[in-house]
């Protein structure tokens, strides 16, 4: 059974006899409602690392007021359950109190300029939030490698910039998307959606599908195919946009690129990308 920490002089105790054994600590940071994404990830982890520590801490800092954290699913049991089924060594899963003893922080990890746009937009203060907590969940767990999934490339893109701009001793292991067989790449927010937005959900892959067969005509092409089938659903498109994976610019280029789209289903926003190449004929 996977143990649990709750407090940072637990988690300290836990990875105090692997440090004296030398063993190598990986760890996944989840806000908790684990799903088959995260069990990838965990994977991921336990194929290189000797000791794998998963976080479940829902982060107050990164929810704008009027967003989901209220609502945001809470199945500590379940998370349990897959972290022990997966061969987790701990769970740490501190309350806000112990993550921000001296409540909320005045100084924060800053994500510039890249963290005002697409997600950063739509969500202000956002990626302050995550790379704040992503910093001092690193900085209390000390791995020697962290996972994170490609599904939130923005965030990935961040943590990626904020390891090597603060000098972080970490290595930063990026792991593909997990999707559904219907395509839907996994989220904990997939729990909002009824039956019909399901099948309107789908539309967003359908969208990255079609800017990918579209993007050995260029940037352009790429984008109107992916903008064409969010029209044709009614889904509410936020954004479709090509970014270059190095600089997280928007590109219109040619080259490997991120292909990113935001829409609204029903009353849920999701996110989703696919990494490409634009241009010169290939995929
Ligand atoms: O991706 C998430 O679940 C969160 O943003 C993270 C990285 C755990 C920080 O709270």
């Amino acid at each position: 059974m996977t143990a649990v920490a709750r407090t940072r002089s637990q988690l300290e105790a836990a990875r105090a006899g692997w440090t004296e054994a030398g063993e190598s600590i990986a760890v996944v940071m989840t806000m908790g409602a684990l799903h088959a994404g995260h069990a990838e990830l965990i994977r991921r982890a336990r194929e290189r690392d000797e000791r794998v520590i998963v976080t479940d801490f829902l982060n107050p800092l990164q929810f704008a007021p009027g967003e989901d954290l209220d609502k945001y699913p809470r199945t500590f049991a379940a998370d349990l359950e897959l972290c022990t089924a997966e061969g987790v060594d701990l769970l740490f899963a501190p309350g806000p109190s112990e993550v921000y003893p001296a409540g909320d922080p005045i100084v924060r990890v800053a994500a510039g300029p890249v963290g005002d746009v697409l997600e950063g937009e739509a969500r202000p203060g956002h990626f302050d939030g995550v790379l704040t907590v992503v910093a001092k969940l690193l900085h209390l767990t000390a791995p020697h490698r962290a996972y994170f999934g490609q599904k939130d490339a923005q965030q990935l893109w961040l943590i990626k910039q904020m390891v090597v701009d603060l000098d972080l001793p970490v290595e930063v292991v990026e792991v593909p998307t997990v999707r559904d067989d219907d395509g839907l790449a996994l989220s904990s927010r997939n729990i909002y959606l009824v039956e019909a937005d399901r099948a309107q959900a789908l539309t967003l892959h359908r969208a990255l599908e079609a800017g990918e067969s579209a993007a050995s005509n260029g940037a352009a092409a790429a984008v109107a195919a992916a903008k064409a089938e969010l029209a044709e659903s009614g889904v509410k498109c936020d954004y479709v946009v090509l970014v270059d994976p190095e600089s997280f610019a928007a590109m219109d280029g040619s080259g490997q690129a991120i292909l990113l789209v935001a829409a609204h289903v029903g009353s849920t926003r999701l996110i989703d990308n696919v990494r490409l190449r634009v241009g010169s004929g290939h995929r």
